[in-house]
């Protein structure tokens, strides 16, 4: 595990986009697992900034995106569809249709987790795979729980995060209750994952994942096994990880 050092925010989303841009610019038609979130708003920002003076080019670049709401069409703005789009896909010159998320419409979960698998495979896996941490250490939708999830399933949504949702939504009964996430073996099988953690919020959270034991109760431990992964995290979210 490599732990890049960042002054800030600002300094941690350049690195990262610095980290994406060389995978592009190496192996243009890259497939890059993407995550949504507010922490790589600021990686998307820079992306955008180097493609608009033509130092990046993502005409054959491929993406997957590690979840979605059930029940969430790709033009609600709520839908992790309609994130990416607004925050990167509409501002770089990515074809559209190899852009991938989990197809929210689809309430057959059995049969669109298998199919976002093999599409995983058919695309070749996972070039580089960028990841978020929630509070929680969750990565995509994997919750803290006795077991790891392998493949893309279907996660019931805690009434905390119902909660939490309910304001982006004029009724409460249209926030989605469930959501599709790539699984842990998912994640694990993609070539190079960086993280990407900023802020004194995540300081406990990130001392627990990399400086303890793996364990499925905090899913971004299991990162501390991948052989090719960098964790870029800033002073802050660093504060109370002494050693690593
Ligand atoms: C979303 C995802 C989530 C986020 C996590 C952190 O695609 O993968 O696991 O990375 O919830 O979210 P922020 O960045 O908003 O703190």
């Amino acid at each position: 595990m490599r732990v890049i050092r960042c002054k800030d925010y600002k300094d941690a989303s350049r690195k990262t986009a610095n980290i994406i841009s060389a995978q592009v610019i190496l192996k243009p038609d890259s497939v890059l697992g993407l995550a949504t979130g507010s922490t790589p708003i600021g990686t998307y920002q820079q992306l955008i900034e180097w493609y608009e003076k033509g130092d990046i080019d993502f005409s054959q670049t491929r993406t997957v995106n590690l979840d979605e709401y059930v029940g969430l069409a790709p033009d609600h703005d709520q839908s992790y569809a309609y994130f990416m789009n607004k925050n990167l896909f509409d501002h770089i010159n990515i074809d559209k249709a190899n852009t991938h998320l989990p197809d929210g419409t689809n309430r057959n979960a059995k049969e669109q987790c298998a199919a976002y698998d093999e599409l995983i495979r058919e695309l070749g896996g996972v070039d580089l795979q960028l990841l978020g941490i929630g509070h929680n250490g969750h990565i995509g939708f994997n919750e803290p729980s006795d077991e790891f999830v392998k493949g893309t399933h279907c996660v019931d949504l805690t009434e905390n995060t119902i909660d939490a949702n309910a304001r982006f939504f004029e009724h409460r009964d249209e926030v989605p209750r469930q959501a599709y996430t790539m699984g842990i073996l998912d994640i694990l099988q993609a070539e190079r994952v960086v993280m990407i953690i900023t802020g004194e919020s995540k300081a406990q959270i990130l001392h627990d994942a990399f400086c303890g034991p793996v364990t499925p109760k905090i899913p971004a431990s299991i990162m501390q096994l991948h052989p090719d992964f960098t964790l870029v995290a800033d002073e802050a979210a660093l504060s109370l990880a002494e050693g690593l």
